[in-house]
């Protein structure tokens, strides 16, 4: 456990964002880094986390010489609040998605299976928790066309789940499938999840965000238990 200072304040300012990239890049866990500049780091820093990923949890304090910003991995901090724990659990599935399809491209179809197996149980809880629970209870804004964002989720979410469907019958027909018989099917996939998330967390997340915001302090520990016992499959339909 480390915490690194670095001191970006003689800088020009249009050096600041790579610098601070450089500092934060290899964080590890349990690690900090605190970054000294002169001017209000909130656009650097959330352009930098849209770099890494969503990889970053910071704070930034005003001194009297500057700003001090402390930044650590996302995943060390609680999730503030049911948005963040929906966008940490995209980048979740992503990630098993991505070794499952690392695994086919290495001819390794069997090798796929269990990661693919979790994915799908992950995914299902994930869109679940956003049809069941949070569609009915939080607003549906539209987007400047009028198109409902809530809406384009939901079709979306529909065109995954058959997309879903095409990759594990593509596993299902043969118990050691060759990887080019169902590398198509996950690669549509993997390009179909990757777009929506980034819909959802462009366009509906910062809505819901503020709507969640709005609403009785006491009700949000209770709705982040539930949606994170939803996630993690504690209420799973039994078939
Ligand atoms: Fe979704
Ligand atoms: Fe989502």
């Amino acid at each position: 456990m480390t915490e690194t200072e670095a001191d970006l304040r003689r800088l020009p300012a249009s050096r600041v964002q790579t610098a601070a990239f450089y500092e934060v890049k290899d964080l590890a866990a349990g690690d900090a880094v605190v970054l000294l500049t002169a001017d209000d780091p909130r656009l650097v820093m959330e352009s930098l986390n849209l770099q890494l990923r969503d990889a970053l949890a910071w704070q930034t304090q005003a001194t009297a010489e500057g700003f001090r910003t402390r930044v650590v991995l996302r995943d060390e901090t609680e999730p503030a609040d049911v948005v963040d724990l929906l966008i940490r659990d995209h980048r979740r599935v992503d990630e098993l998605l991505g070794r499952a399809l690392r695994r086919i491209n290495a001819a390794d179809a069997a090798g796929a299976r269990p990661l693919l197996a979790e994915f799908a149980a992950g995914l299902r809880r994930h869109i679940r928790v956003e049809n069941e629970l949070l569609a009915p209870m939080l607003p549906q804004p539209a987007g400047p066309d009028g198109t409902s964002h809530v809406a384009i989720m939901l079709r979306e979410h529909e065109e995954i789940l058959a997309q879903l469907g095409e990759v594990e019958a593509s596993f299902a027909f043969d118990a050691a499938p060759e990887a080019w018989e169902v590398e198509p099917f996950v690669a549509i996939l993997s390009g179909t999840l990757a777009k929506h998330e980034h819909r959802e967390e462009s366009n509906l997340f910062p809505h819901w965000a503020a709507a969640l915001r709005a609403r009785p302090a006491p009700e949000q520990p209770a709705l982040l238990a539930r949606v994170r016992a939803m996630l993690e499959g504690g209420e799973d339909v039994k078939t």
